[in-house]
């Protein structure tokens, strides 16, 4: 019997090798290498985070997915999970074939067996998915660099791909659904995060805090775009952040390893689903939750919810409006809480911010914890700015 809430479609997947288990034969299947965005969506497979889904996407579920954000046997799924390749190299793929899939420096991580092989229409699926064609979008730009076949079926993960720093904050959905239990928590708060950790961010954690048992700060750690801050960079801030500023028995920290795909509102779903594989009964959605630029509306990432059925996600969500630190109040609100002008409040742009920290300069103590400001100082230093 599970404990704590179920998970997405009713069961944890489990595509993890059972120990000792080896892509055999490697030498009589053929070999697709992918690239990490790859990668971490295979790793996401494995350990059930994706549930319930055991592999990449066939054709029928693709469809549906795109245009109807379902699974074709009607569970909620909004984002295509897919492997793209190569139409020259594997173009004469067989349905039925088992295929080694590796990762750029030649590591085995995993087998599919190849189900369903088929062309997407990528226009159809940027314009449902992202909302937009317009290929200055950073997840319209990837969908339009992959390569134009895709291929579905179950993988089975023989080595997570995960990195060797910080391997240690990388748990499985059944590993955290464990942790909670010992824990004692039943409800837990899922916080998803590409950034560091600001005082609006935390404002927000702990204002859901004060009404669950636990919060899971599960930062995104796959591919970002090029100007975000560094995974590596945020989870040492995440780590200094917690040190300083939360009780240590009412948070737990761990990877989230899936890639970003700027899909605003239908990410906001998938990143709620994702939370309740891991064990979250809530899950946080504040201001433009996973969007880029100006693609999506502040709040489209809340709105979207409406369009389910009360209990069909299964997830509670918290919703929170712009939060900033007020002048006049001495403290963090929001436009519900605070009735002074914006010209009271302190608010940095991302852009603005990340400009400051490369100049080695530090936002103020009202935007950003002073701790979480000198890792993140440091750590783009060491990068030369070029990430950053
Ligand atoms: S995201 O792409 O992962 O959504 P980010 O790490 O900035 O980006 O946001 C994490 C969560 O905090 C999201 O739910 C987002 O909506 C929320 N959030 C970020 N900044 C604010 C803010 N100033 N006020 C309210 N919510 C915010």
């Amino acid at each position: 019997m599970t404990y704590g809430i179920l998970p997405h479609g009713g069961v944890l997947v489990n595509r993890l090798a059972a120990g000792g288990e080896k892509a055999s034969r490697a030498k009589s299947h053929r070999l697709i290498t992918v690239d990490r965005w790859t990668l971490s969506d295979i790793d996401c497979l494995g350990i059930g985070a994706f549930s319930p889904l055991a592999g990449f996407l066939g054709e029928a579920d693709y469809h549906a997915v795109v245009e109807t954000m379902r699974l074709k046997d009607g569970t909620v799924w909004p984002l295509p999970v897919t492997l793209a390749v190569d139409e020259k190299k594997h173009g004469d793929l067989k349905i039925g074939e088992e295929v080694l899939l590796a990762g750029e420096d030649g590591t085995l991580y995993a087998s599919l067996r190849v189900e369903s092989i088929y062309k997407p229409d990528k226009m159809r699926e940027a314009l449902h998915v992202f909302r937009t064609s317009d290929r200055e979008h950073p997840g319209v730009k990837k969908l339009f660099e992959k390569p134009d076949l895709y291929v579905g079926g179950p993988v089975t993960v023989y080595k997570r791909p995960i990195p060797e720093r910080f391997s240690d904050t990388y748990y499985s959905p059944a590993q955290t659904r464990e942790i909670f239990k010992q824990r004692g928590w039943k409800t837990i708060v899922g916080f998803q995060t590409r950034n560091p950790v600001h005082r609006a961010h935390e404002y927000i954690q702990k204002t859901a805090l004060e009404i669950v048992d636990g919060l899971f700060l599960n930062p995104l750690m796959g591919e970002t775009k090029a100007d975000d801050v560094p995974a590596e960079v945020r989870m040492e801030s995440y780590q200094v952040l917690l040190a300083h500023y939360y009780p240590p028995e009412r948070v737990f920290l761990g990877a989230f390893p899936a890639a970003m795909r700027y899909a605003g509102p239908r990410e906001a779903v998938f990143h709620a689903l994702v939370r309740k594989n891991y064990g979250c009964t809530h899950f946080i959605v504040g201001r433009d939750h996973a969007g880029v630029g100006d693609y999506y509306g502040t709040y489209d990432s809340q709105h979207i919810f409406s369009e389910f059925a009360p209990g069909e996600l299964g997830i509670q969500l918290l919703f929170f409006e712009h939060s900033f630190y007020c002048t006049v109040c001495h403290g963090m609100a929001t436009s519900k809480t605070c009735p002074h002008p914006p010209d009271m409040h302190v608010t940095l742009s991302g852009t603005k911010v990340r400009e400051m920290l490369r100049e080695g300069v530090t936002p103020p103590p009202e935007f950003s914890r002073p701790e979480v400001a000198r890792v993140l100082i440091k750590g783009m230093s060491a990068k030369n700015g070029a990430q950053v």
